[in-house]
């Protein structure tokens, strides 16, 4: 079991699994430890759906199809993909790391599509988490799920597995409910994909800077 700060510095968004599934002690394990998140006034409002074998195959042939066809864009929570300013700049340099990894081109728009369309694939992970927050909540209890989050891909990069934190998974939520029986006032806030890493693949030597300290915070006496 690896040490916070170093499960910290490891954990990567992997985007190619190898298919091995994880024990299923070892999944509860896992997802038990993560609820220790914490949650405004301990709400918890999490609501988590993990889909592996049969299901997880259906999900991902359902999504790719739908991945395909812009009118079937639908998420609870928009989102353009649009970014301003420092943050478009960080964007367009974290994707073309991306893509010189995988060897695309950057004019290869052909070849950015169908990489784009792997993520409905879970990039052939056996396993994926679907985070949703019931109605009413907002902005507020979106946090406690993102500590949420954060905690159960820390605790699979200290179990030596790896993770992509996915909002392409929340972009059809309608075929997500009806598959695993989710009620439409619980939204879908993400997806992540975990499983083994394919230490092989290409598009897992992807490695992403931060900004300075000093750009990100500020110590005030
Ligand atoms: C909320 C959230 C949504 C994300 N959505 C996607 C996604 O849809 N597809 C993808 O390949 N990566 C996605 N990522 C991964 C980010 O691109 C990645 O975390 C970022 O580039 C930093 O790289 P790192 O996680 O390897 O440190 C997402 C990350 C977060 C936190």
């Amino acid at each position: 079991m690896l040490p916070t700060a170093e499960a910290i510095a490891q954990r990567r968004a992997v985007r190619a699994f190898l298919p091995d599934e994880i024990a299923q002690p070892t999944l509860e394990r896992v997802f038990a430890q993560a609820q220790a998140a914490p949650s405004n006034c301990n709400a918890q409002p999490w609501i988590v759906h993990v889909a592996s074998g049969t299901t997880l195959r259906t999900l991902r042939e359902r999504l790719l199809v739908a991945g395909a066809d812009l009118q079937q864009y639908r998420p609870d929570f928009p989102f353009d993909g649009k970014f301003p300013g420092i943050y478009r700049e960080r964007q367009h340099d974290a994707a073309a790391r991306l893509y010189t990894a995988m060897g695309i081109a950057r004019d290869d728009r052909v070849a950015r599509a169908q990489a784009g369309l792997r993520n409905y694939a879970m990039f052939d992970a056996p396993h994926a988490a679907f985070v949703f927050l019931p109605e009413p909540f907002g902005a507020r209890e979106a946090v406690d799920c993102g500590m949420y989050a954060q905690n159960l891909m820390l605790l699979l990069t200290a179990e030596g597995l790896a993770s992509c934190p996915q909002a392409a998974l929340t972009f059809h939520p309608h075929i997500v409910r009806e598959l695993l029986g989710v009620p439409a006032e619980q939204r879908l806030l993400l997806g992540i994909s975990f499983g083994h890493e394919d230490r092989q693949a290409p598009a897992n030597a992807c490695r992403t800077p931060r900004a300075a300290l000093a750009d990100a915070v500020r110590f005030h006496r």
